[in-house]
């Protein structure tokens, strides 16, 4: 089966290991493992796993990581959640379970390649829904109800949004579940940047807590920084979930207990894990605001949530070579639209620790002021 190359992944693989400055990460700054046992006053945590038995544990995530999860939505229960190796892997099963080839699926454009590119590759016929800048890279309703028909099986959209951090609110969501319901379609959202709002009186609801019709895949990745245990999860109505489980049992057979076991430790301790990275992505949000204001070579529109922002640059050139004369002069990394199939902007990553953007903006700055 042939698949498009995930262009930023490449990207990424080749230079975020060598950089001296990251600022390309997407989480909020991965917890280590010794910090975050501390945190959660847990410092036994492995003493108990000395007389365990390395089994392949519960098939779809255990019971008290399912409600966990459940609970981070008004109205699901452990029956609506099924636990998945990170949000790529709940991506993934979503489309190898819903889409036959010859299907029709609308998806947001620029986006995380993953949500148009697999589908493809399944042989659907993929209409993207564009997002501009101009409309603070939110999906236009009108824009979407003429790619939509009634063989439409599914929509696809990602809130908060990466590249551009732009975050679809509760009366367009609504909207949004409102055109998949009347089409008889899905809506898949991916909402693994999900609680990182830069204000804190911003919330949206989950679009599976809206529609029966929405499917939504999450993530101990972005939000909770425990990045390296690799889970994530589908939450969606138990028909769905069947679904999904007849697929996943070729794929995953389960994730792992110890995995498992510490996000479970993370959903009993979300207070103190919001409290870190809530402090992180505002206060570096508002460096990189500053940074923004003060540069007459970038613009942007501010991100609303999540740990990403999509700066447009005003001057000549590819930004994939700006990105590799920027890791070559100035050690720092960001990812270049190129990946995104846009020209003109670059990603950056704010979820990093402070110390580092700063140095990451200082660099960057020096590196603009050269071409001024
Ligand atoms: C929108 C989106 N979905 C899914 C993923 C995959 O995340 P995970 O680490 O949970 O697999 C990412 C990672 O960057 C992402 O940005």
């Amino acid at each position: 089966m042939k698949v498009d190359q995930f262009l930023v992944e490449r990207f990424l693989n080749t230079y975020e290991h060598e950089v001296e400055l990251n600022l390309a990460e997407t989480c909020v700054d991965p917890f280590e493992l010794g910090e975050f046992l501390t945190m959660v006053e847990r410092e036994d945590f492995f003493e108990e796993f000395k007389k365990m038995q390395l089994t392949y544990g519960f098939i779809d995530g255990s019971p008290d990581l399912r409600q966990g999860i459940a609970d981070l939505y008004d109205y699901m229960k452990p029956e609506n959640i099924l636990a998945t190796g990170g949000a790529i892997g709940a991506n993934f099963l979503v489309f190898y379970s819903l889409v036959e080839p010859g299907d029709t699926v609308v998806s947001i454009f620029p986006a995380y390649q993953q949500l148009y590119s697999v589908a493809k590759s399944f042989g659907s016929q993929v209409k993207l829904l564009r997002l501009h800048e101009s409309k603070q890279w939110l999906p236009d309703v009108e824009d979407l109800s003429e790619l939509v028909d009634h063989g439409t099986r599914l929509i696809v959209v990602n809130n908060p949004h990466n590249p551009t951090g732009s975050l679809i609110d509760t009366e367009l969501l609504k909207k949004i579940c409102a055109i998949a319901e009347e089409a008889g379609a899905y809506l898949l959202c991916d909402e693994t940047y999900r609680g990182l709002y830069i204000r804190s009186d911003d919330y949206v609801p989950s679009a599976v807590d809206l529609s029966d019709r929405a499917i939504v895949t999450g993530s101990f990745s972005k939000a909770f920084s425990l990045t390296g245990l690799r889970l994530g999860w589908i939450v969606a109505s138990e028909q769905i979930i069947r679904e999904c489980k007849v697929h996943r049992d070729y794929t995953t057979i389960s994730n792992g207990m110890i995995d498992d076991a510490l996000a479970t430790l993370a959903l009993k301790n979300l207070d103190h894990i919001y409290k870190r990275n809530l402090g992180i992505i505002r206060a570096n949000h508002l460096i990189l605001s500053r940074w923004v204001e003060e540069e007459p070579l970038i613009d942007w529109v501010p991100p609303r949530a999540g740990s990403i922002a999509f700066l447009r640059y005003n001057f000549n050139m590819p930004s994939e070579e700006l990105c590799l004369r920027l890791i070559q002069d100035e050690g720092t990394l960001l990812v270049p639209g190129s990946c995104f199939e846009m020209e003109g902007y670059l990603r950056i990553g704010y979820g990093c620790k402070t110390e580092t953007l700063k140095e990451g903006l200082g660099r960057f700055r020096d590196f603009l002021n050269f071409y001024r």
